[in-house]
């Protein structure tokens, strides 16, 4: 992992590999770079023009400079027109660039003068702990089987963050912040990253354990003979097939703070999707190992919540399962009944998310009685269809929640988009046989809001929004801070959600 670390010597006194130097559009050259350019490259300005570096947002360029003790790089990153406020993703994705940047070149040991509130409108705790968060998102790699230590790939190890003296304590805050939110994300990542064969869902329990016995969580972990027994219906008919015991994983952060609202988390934990007997064609199951992710980021959210101990409670429920084919699968056409009793019709048995979902919100609703409860789960391949990578579907009929979602998409980077769910359409979930239909009536397309509807009867009188991360969740292009495989989507929004809930 990358060591940040913060620093009140100006950058040109920094013993560091590369200085990193953030540039407004139309910045005076002869003010702030002529002298640096003296000494180690004297014909930077020639050089810039050349580039066409102006300093637009998102535009880099390093140089290789050097003087009489020796070599120095420099990088220069765009932040675009002075006075405006900087969109964050694009910041984001700058501090991607600057860590591709120093991989490609071999530098291991970066400097950067944080770019202060005036010039980013946002204050600098924020920009601190965003800067390390995405510093940490970009390194990170998945490269636990490859064997060749010389193929694994150039890792940066440390990121000196240069502000003012007075700014230290802020900056020092950022920086434990946003590591605790990168360790969580990428820890998300790496679960969902690593194959079927290594997490099925006992090994998530495991893992689970051993993090709550870390930090202090108490948790609960109910194996496929209590699931049957609590009458978890949906999650023992997913985990038929598999070899793997289901496990529903509940974890509880305590504040100390009296008559503290309650917050649910929910997540997706089905290790590996075949799409059971209605089995996935080839170009569409290659990648199901990512299906657990939101469990992941409900178990790794929890853990950086516990760490930043804000004063809320906090319960985290991952509904783990892997769903397969064999003689003991469930059918097309089975009926099942859940925890809060209820049936449902499996119309189809790769609409897997939900039955493992609706016994895990049935329960966190009538057992914690949360204020409100938020679930993510790559639940359809129709988000991807309607709203793309960069966004997270966003349903629910509340608007206050809605709300509060899309900020904390804005604030940690997991960024949302909302998606119709209305009364009307809760229709297309209903069934002649059995209370509902996990696949619902196909002529109202809309797949996401289908899954949300089949979930809205599992919650009670929760307040409560789904979050569908099928979009974001797994090789998400053109964004410098990820690579090919896991983002650990909704890792950041869970926890943003619960720092900053009000
Ligand atoms: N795990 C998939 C959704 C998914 C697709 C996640 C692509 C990530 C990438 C989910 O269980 C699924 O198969 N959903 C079905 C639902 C349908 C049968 C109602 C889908 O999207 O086709
Ligand atoms: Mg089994
Ligand atoms: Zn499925």
């Amino acid at each position: 992992m990358i060591q940040c670390t913060f620093s009140d010597k100006k950058l040109k006194e920094q013993k560091v590999g590369a200085w990193v130097f953030f540039l407004e559009e139309d910045f005076s050259f002869d003010k702030e770079l002529a002298s640096l350019a003296k000494t180690y490259f004297p014909h930077l300005q020639t050089f810039m023009a050349h580039h066409k570096f102006t300093g637009k947002m998102g535009q880099s360029l390093a140089v290789v400079g050097s003087d009489a003790k020796g070599v120095q790089h420099l990088f220069f990153m765009g932040l675009g027109k002075k006075k405006t406020i900087i969109d964050v993703e694009d910041y984001r994705r700058l501090i991607g660039s600057m860590i591709r940047i120093a991989e490609s070149r071999k530098i291991d040991s970066l400097a950067l003068a944080l770019p202060d509130k005036k010039t980013t409108g946002h204050d600098l705790e924020f920009i601190a702990r965003t800067t390390v968060t995405t510093a940490l998102l970009a390194a990170y790699r998945f490269n636990d089987f490859i064997t060749d230590k010389n193929a694994k790939g150039f890792d940066v190890k440390e990121l000196v963050l240069v502000a003012e003296t007075k700014d230290k304590k802020i900056v020092m805050q950022g920086i434990k912040v946003g590591e605790i939110i990168g360790q969580a994300t990428n820890r998300t990542r790496h679960w969902a990253d690593l194959p079927a064969n290594v997490i099925t869902p006992p090994e998530l329990a495991k893992r689970a354990k051993a993090l709550a016995k870390e930090h202090g969580l108490d948790i609960t972990i109910f194996d496929e003979a209590k699931i049957e027994k609590m009458g978890m219906g949906g999650i023992k008919a997913v985990g038929l097939a598999s070899i793997h015991d289901s496990q529903l994983i509940i974890m509880q952060y305590k504040t100390t703070k009296k008559n503290a609202p309650t917050l649910a988390l929910v997540g997706k934990g089905i290790t590996f999707d075949s799409g059971g007997l209605n089995l996935k064609p080839t170009g569409y199951i290659e990648t199901m190992k990512e299906d657990m992710t939101g469990a992941a980021g409900a178990i790794n959210a929890i853990v950086a919540i516990s760490q930043l101990k804000p004063d809320v409670n906090v319960i985290a429920v991952a509904a783990c399962a892997e769903n397969m084919i064999s003689g003991a699968a469930n059918h097309p056409g089975d009926i099942i009944t859940f925890y809060n009793g209820k049936t449902a019709l499996v119309g189809n048995t790769d609409a897997e998310g939900r039955l493992v979902l609706a016994d895990a919100l049935a329960y966190a609703s009538k057992e914690f009685n949360p204020t409100a409860m938020i679930d993510i789960a790559t639940l359809t391949g129709a988000v991807s269809h309607a709203i793309g990578p960069f966004f997270n579907g966003v349903l629910t009929q509340d608007d206050a929640l809605a709300d509060h979602v899309e900020q904390a998409g804005e604030t940690s980077g997991d960024a949302t988009w909302r998606l119709p769910m209305i009364e009307r359409y809760k229709k297309m979930v209903e069934n002649d046989i059995a209370d509902l239909c996990n696949d619902g009536k196909t002529k109202y397309k809309a797949g996401p809001t289908n899954g949300a509807c089949f979930l809205s009867h599992f919650v009670g009188q929760t307040p409560w929004v789904h979050v569908d991360i099928a979009a974001a969740a797994y090789d998400v292009p053109d964004t410098s801070y990820y690579r090919s495989g896991s983002t650990g989507a909704g890792t950041r929004l869970l926890i943003d959600f619960v720092m900053n809930w009000k």
